[in-house]
């Protein structure tokens, strides 16, 4: 099979030395990408330069985006050629109005004002142009009072065909305790507090069954 994942934080500039990312580390989509490549998949990984250094068997197959912008010109070429895409990466959800190449602001310049506009939702995009064959998997981060609601919610909205949902606290955890809920309404659990290797072959087991 040939899957597709990405992973890590993308990073919005504000101007030439400052930007706005997230404290995702890829470590997850990391894995997920490792187990996929062990099993003999046609792997290949989409990695946010904020993330943290991939082991070196992965490096054959992945490369590197900065900002959204980035990441969805890679999207473009790539996901084409995937029968499964699995989207673990931390996109910004705002972006800087206008980052001034070459400049920096200065603090004597006083009180500055930022304008932060909605980034374009990736995934959504790409599942309303997805083929049949093509499926999409992707993931929410939410506090679990609201986790399986709003990760339903986004399942739906999105048009994907399956969602990760964990809890706000995998954020830089070592381990994950997940829940795959599927489009038409089937739920399951992962066994709680899963390394996140083991947590990538509990996964790939569901969503990509075999080789
Ligand atoms: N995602 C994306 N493009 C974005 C933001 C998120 O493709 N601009 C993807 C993520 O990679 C993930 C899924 O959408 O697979 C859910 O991300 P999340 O940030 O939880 O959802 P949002 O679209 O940001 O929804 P909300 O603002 O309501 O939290």
């Amino acid at each position: 099979m040939r899957i597709l994942i990405t992973a890590g934080p993308t990073r919005e500039p504000l101007d030439a030395v400052r930007m706005l990312t997230n404290r995702s580390s890829g470590q997850l989509g990391i894995a997920v990408a490792s187990e996929a490549m062990n099993r003999g998949h046609d792997t290949t990984l989409l990695l946010g330069q904020g993330a943290i250094a991939p082991p070196q068997a992965l490096d054959a197959c992945c490369r590197r985006f900065d900002s959204t912008k980035d990441l969805e010109a890679l999207l473009c070429e790539v996901f084409p050629a995937a029968d499964l895409l699995i989207m673990a990466a931390a996109v910004a959800d705002f972006i800087p109005e206008q980052a001034a190449a070459g400049t920096k602001q200065s603090r004597r310049d006083g009180p500055i004002q930022v304008t932060l506009h909605p980034a374009p939702d990736l995934v959504a995009a790409l599942a309303k142009t997805k083929r049949p064959d093509q499926a999409i998997v992707g993931f929410a981060l939410e506090s679990a009072a609201t986790l399986a609601e709003r990760a339903t919610a986004k399942l739906a909205r999105k048009g994907l065909d399956a969602i990760v949902a964990n809890p706000l606290d995998t954020m830089e955890a070592t381990t994950i305790t997940a829940t795959l809920i599927w489009a038409d309404g089937q739920i399951d659990a992962a066994p709680p507090a899963l390394p996140k290797d083991e947590f990538a072959a509990w996964l790939l087991d569901r969503i990509a069954p075999s080789v």
